[in-house]
């Protein structure tokens, strides 16, 4: 018997042909099809910004002397004026459809000096969560976006175990300032990438090359995540709090070769696993090195991942950094996809594979950055759409999705790549300021309007 033209199966089953009639919202599983790109109801769409990258004149931190000190080419100098222009920046973004924004709190411009808190800066981020709030935006705010006060710097920044009560005491103050306006947290960004630059290759403020003492950065940012984390939610009972965390999906040089393979694992469990492990089983664990139990666990209501692209690792000896490797240039990797302008490589499959990895932790995953620097904005988009297909897969197959936040909404200065980097879905001329929406941003206005791909 044929039911509309079709013949049924031996199952009886419907057939699955595209064009068999079926009604339009009737379940079906896991897998690719049209019904599964759909985004959740209550999906946060949105851009991320951190305040040194954005804002100008954020005079009093250790990146702003770093600067000074000619360790980087560019100076941030006025960057995007964004702290002056948040509100029209946001207009922009609501007229964009974006319902959610994450950037960033600068904490030299809380606490000045040492134990003084200044109004000005209370109340300039104030009217920054207010003024999303207005245009129906959900702020996502990261406390600690690198840059540390100089004196919090002169003191020894992460180096020192006084973070812990430094770092918890501006938390809890602008907590109470903004808690009952702002939900989501995110206490620190990138902690190991932070650390990666900053301690191990010297790169950023304060320049060093010294694996115990990043090391010993990472315990102190752990320590205070903790103590953040209660500081918040002493403040906030249904507070969303989490880290940013940045994975980067790594594969061997030499796939062939087990001592590549090997630091692979080293370097993926180092870089990408042990920061949320330890926060999730409350232990830090450097297998057949270190243990210390962390004074809780399951500080994460969320995990916030920043996913850009993959790199490829060749081992270079049997101690540490010789088990971490090093990388090979692109060129001697087969099976590369295409790079953008600052060399990466456009790898979307690194991030439904994170997405399935750290879904583990049984909590939402936000994505907090993803996002490419290119001249050529059609680029841009095939890689935002290249991305979202990945999330969407990711979410039909089951994982917690919470929302999407392009990197970023505006260019903006790319630390020591300084602004030859265009990450925004607007444009700014630096010269005069001046915004232009990006046709990318249009066309990711328009997967927000239909909340689908
Ligand atoms: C991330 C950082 C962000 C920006 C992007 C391109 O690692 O969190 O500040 O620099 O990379």
């Amino acid at each position: 018997m044929e039911m509309h033209g079709y013949p049924r199966l031996a199952s009886g089953k419907e057939p699955t042909s595209r064009h068999a009639p079926r009604s339009p919202r009737a379940p079906r599983g896991p897998g690719i099809h049209s019904d599964n790109f759909h985004f959740p109801k209550g999906f946060l769409w949105g851009a991320s910004t951190s305040a040194h990258q954005v804002e100008g004149h954020c005079e009093n931190n250790d990146w702003w002397a770093w600067e000074q000190a000619g360790k980087v080419p560019e100076r941030s100098g006025d960057a995007c004026d964004h702290y002056h222009r948040f509100r029209d920046d946001f207009d922009l973004a609501r007229s964009l459809n974006h319902n959610a924004h994450r950037f960033s709190l600068e904490w030299s411009r809380i606490e000045p000096r040492e134990g003084e808190f200044s109004d000005e800066g209370l109340a300039h981020y104030e009217q920054v969560v207010d003024a999303l709030i207005e245009r129906g935006i959900e702020p996502v705010v990261t406390i600690l976006h690198y840059t540390l006060p100089q004196w919090v710097a002169a003191k020894g920044g992460w180096e020192t175990p006084a973070m812990e009560e430094l770092f918890a005491r501006y938390v809890a103050r602008v907590v109470d300032r903004l808690g009952d306006r702002v939900r989501w947290w995110l206490t620190m960004n990138e902690p190991v990438v932070n650390v990666f630059k900053s301690y191990i290759i010297g790169q950023w403020p304060p320049g060093r090359q010294d694996y115990p003492l990043g090391f010993k950065a990472i315990r102190h940012m752990l320590r205070s995540h903790v103590k953040a984390y209660h500081a918040i939610h002493d403040r906030r009972a249904d507070a969303m709090v989490s880290i940013a965390k940045h994975a980067l999906a790594l594969q061997a040089c030499d796939p062939r070769h087990w001592r590549d393979r090997l630091s692979v694992r080293v370097r993926s469990y180092l870089f990408n696993h042990l920061f949320l492990d330890a926060l999730h089983k409350g232990t830090l664990r450097v297998p057949g090195l270190f243990w210390e139990r962390l004074p809780a666990g399951r500080t994460l209501d969320f995990v916030g991942l920043n996913y850009y692209t993959r790199d490829f690792v060749r081992n270079t000896g049997f101690m540490i950094p010789g088990l971490i490797g090093d990388m090979c240039t692109l060129d001697q990797a087969r099976n590369v996809g295409k790079r953008n302008d600052l060399g990466w490589e456009v790898y979307p499959e690194g991030l439904a594979q994170f997405l399935h990895t750290f879904s583990r932790y049984d909590v939402p995953i936000l994505i907090t950055e993803n996002g490419i620097p290119a001249d050529h904005d059609d680029d841009r988009w095939t890689f935002i759409f290249l991305h979202l297909w990945q999330v969407a897969r990711a979410i039909a197959d089951g994982v917690q999705v919470a929302g999407y936040m392009y990197w970023s909404l505006l260019d903006n200065y790319e630390w020591a790549d300084g602004y030859v980097a265009r990450f925004g879905l607007i444009g700014v001329d630096f010269e005069t300021q001046a915004r232009t929406v990006r046709d990318s941003a249009r066309k990711y206005a328009n997967i927000i309007a239909r909340n689908e791909l």
